[in-house]
């Protein structure tokens, strides 16, 4: 599988045998880690973050740093000369003058895909607003993998803000490739999924069940999807107090749970798993944040064209 100098900005950039091809990586990357600590020597990842990340970036970072390259970039928009009016566009031309792959994260929606028209050097999109996070999409989908050994037929509840939560279109987008997945949207009215999610999957082969009630759909679940209320997507503080606590997963409530249930988060959390969860051997929320450096670090190398003709296949 060649994907060198390929950009991310969608999921649905990646062929779900694209997809899968990445996940072998992860898990042989997984499997013998030393195997790859030069493969991307002398290769340069600039992560040029407009909004604020814990994961994402330290994950690329690490992922960049344990294949034995290196990394150059700013973690917020006023250390770089955004802040003094560049375009993107602009930006993503200088920073090809001295890096070989590119991550950005941005606040507005399409914010990656101009960088990616613009770029000699492969883009991949660490979040654009409300829209896609495909880098997530990854790391979430290998460690339903790990655990699960397959995508077919699973059902999925994905709970909190449909709306604005752009892991959530990701996980859709990637998922309803897959045969036989059924979604269950839990939402508040006010935060249901965009019309494009519907209608994506609308194109599949997936099916898709909304309710307002965590706890009707919880015996369901084969994945509990949750999300945190975007509270910097919002026009009116109000309405995200309204709306900030109205899932909030406890051990208590996991009672009617199926017993091999994996529950998920992007996160950061704020409210919506009590700590009394952490313990629960199916929540899978920092395993889920170990296997996002894994799959980056198959990325790295694979837009890098890093790997083949080193013999670590
Ligand atoms: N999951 C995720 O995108 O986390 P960060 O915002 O911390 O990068």
């Amino acid at each position: 599988m060649d994907l060198k100098g390929r950009h991310l900005i969608a999921p649905s950039d990646f062929s779900v045998a694209e997809m899968e091809w990445l996940f072998d990586k992860a898990e042989q990357i997984i499997k013998n880690p030393k195997d790859y600590t030069e493969v991307c020597k002398g290769q340069l990842l600039a992560t040029l973050f407009y909004e604020a990340s814990t994961r994402t970036r330290l994950s690329f970072e690490a992922a960049m740093l344990r294949l034995g390259g290196q990394v150059i970039g700013f973690s917020e928009p006023t250390s770089s000369s955004a802040s003094k009016g560049e375009s993107i566009a602009d930006t993503i031309r200088t920073v090809a003058c001295y890096a070989d792959i590119a991550v950005m994260r941005h606040p507005k929606e399409g914010a990656a895909m101009v960088a990616a028209r613009q770029s000699e050097i492969p883009v991949i999109n660490a979040g654009d607003g409300g829209h896609h996070h495909p880098t997530q999409t990854l790391t979430d989908l290998l460690t339903i993998k790990l655990e699960k050994g397959e995508f077919k037929g699973i059902t999925v509840g994905v709970c909190g803000d449909l709306k604005f939560g752009r892991t959530v279109h990701s996980l859709i987008s990637a998922l309803s490739r897959y045969s036989g997945v059924k979604f269950i949207a839990i939402s508040p009215s006010e935060l249901r999924l965009p019309e494009f999610a519907w209608e994506e999957i609308a194109r599949s082969d997936a099916t898709l069940e909304e309710t307002t009630d965590m706890r009707e759909a919880l015996p369901k679940l084969d994945v509990l999807y949750m999300t945190r209320v975007q509270r910097e997507r919002f026009f009116n503080e109000e309405d995200y107090i309204r709306l900030k606590d109205r899932y909030i997963l406890n051990a208590a409530k996991l009672k009617d749970a199926k017993k091999d249930l994996m529950i998920l988060h992007p996160l950061p959390r704020v409210n919506e798993i009590s700590t009394d969860v952490d313990t629960d051997p199916r929540a899978f929320y920092f395993r889920q944040a170990k296997c996002g450096m894994y799959v980056r670090m198959a990325l790295l190398m694979s837009l890098l064209g890093r790997g083949i003709a080193h013999g670590n296949q």
